[in-house]
């Protein structure tokens, strides 16, 4: 077979490690394997490299992605996908692998209708709001450049009494803040699922201040990690909690760090590398098998499609994905409400 491979979308630590192991298994197992240039934009134009083992070698461990990506709008109407159908038959390509987030998927769905290449897709997404996976490709990566930055953080924190406002990636989605903030030890987290009103949040974090400040306590830091889906601009919250900040926690002052696109680079941790591998290599058996218009997936909390041969890996229709990533956006899946019941139950003691 022809076999090509696209990165779309923002990319993720790990998407390497994915590209490199459809390279390796697609050559090994006789197909011809193609790198698509900077997502579905280089569709369009045809821009396609050769994936031998030299264009490959050694990318495991390197963030980013060699072949690029892209956000690309053409793909969102109805000529651009007509477009990348006819450069896919142009290129003879019989299987693409798509490797990116909700946008991505949602383009490989459209493509898979009517095209006679088999498509695939694999979760990639710091964020880790792709419905039916466990864990995007990215996920484990971005939650660990956040753990060390707030450790960083907490130890000048800790040396001068502060309140530190750390905002973590996250559009839609508060997965990072609620993994990394519990685990870096923060004294609160926030995120935008449980639609908290402004003043309700405020009154929340107020409270937290005066148990790290107060006379009882002996902390000298607030840790408060907040997601980028929250619908509060950094600066208004911490203009908010300064108002009161000399009565909540004397003698302590307030900063703002905005961790951005640091969260989404850096090399790869072992799991994002060996999840990707995984993920990769079902990709190109199942193209192998004529499976179309399915994404791989990562060891699903509330499993759905079906089981593969590798314990961790499920096969879901992208259709499916993407009902369940709506819900997530939404707030009605069951995953977000799981999310949403554990971290409320764990929000007063994290200030303990
Ligand atoms: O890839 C996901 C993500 O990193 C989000 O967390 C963030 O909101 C967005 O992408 C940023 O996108 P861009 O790099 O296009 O500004």
């Amino acid at each position: 077979m022809k076999i090509a491979v696209l990165t779309s979308g923002g990319d993720a630590p790990g998407m390497n490690a994915a590209i490199r192991t459809v390279a390796v298994t697609g050559a090994g197992r006789g197909h011809e394997v193609l790198g698509i240039r900077h997502g579905y934009a280089g569709l369009l134009r045809g821009d396609v490299l050769r994936l031998d083992a030299h264009a490959v070698d050694n990318i495991t461990r390197m963030g980013g992605t060699i072949l690029g990506s892209s956000r690309c709008l053409e793909m969102m109407r109805p000529d651009g996908q007509a477009q990348a159908r006819a450069q896919l038959a142009a290129l003879g390509i019989e299987a693409l692998v798509v490797i990116g987030g909700n946008g991505s998927l949602t383009g490989a769905h459209v493509l898979a209708k009517d095209s006679p290449c088999k498509i695939v897709g694999i979760p990639a997404s710091i964020d880790n709001d792709v419905g039916h996976t466990g864990l995007a490709i990215g996920v484990d990566t971005a939650v660990n450049t956040i753990v060390e930055a707030c450790d960083r953080i907490a130890d000048t924190a800790r040396a001068h009494r502060r309140v530190f406002l750390v905002e973590v990636m996250g559009r839609k989605c508060g997965f990072l803040a609620m993994r990394a903030g519990l685990a870096a030890e923060a004294e609160a987290i926030v995120f935008g699922e449980d639609h908290l009103s402004e003043d309700a949040l405020v009154e929340r974090l107020r409270g937290v201040l005066r148990k790290c400040f107060g006379p009882d306590s002996f902390k000298n830091r607030a840790l408060i990690v907040r997601s980028e889906g929250l619908d509060l601009p950094p600066g208004r919250l911490a203009a908010r909690l300064n108002e009161h900040l000399a009565e909540d926690a004397p003698g302590a002052d307030l900063r703002e760090t905005v961790l951005g696109h640091v969260v989404r680079g850096g090399n790869p941790t072992a799991l994002d590398r060996v999840l990707a591998m995984r993920l990769a290599y079902a990709a190109v058996v199942c193209a192998e098998m004529g499976v179309s218009d399915v994404m791989l997936s990562w060891e699903p909390a509330f499993p759905a499609g079906k089981r593969t041969p590798d314990p961790s890996v499920w096969i879901v229709p992208i259709a499916e994905v993407l009902e369940e990533t709506a819900r997530m956006l939404d707030g009605t899946s069951e995953i977000v409400k799981s999310r949403l019941k554990l971290l409320e139950k764990v929000q007063d003691l994290l200030a303990f």
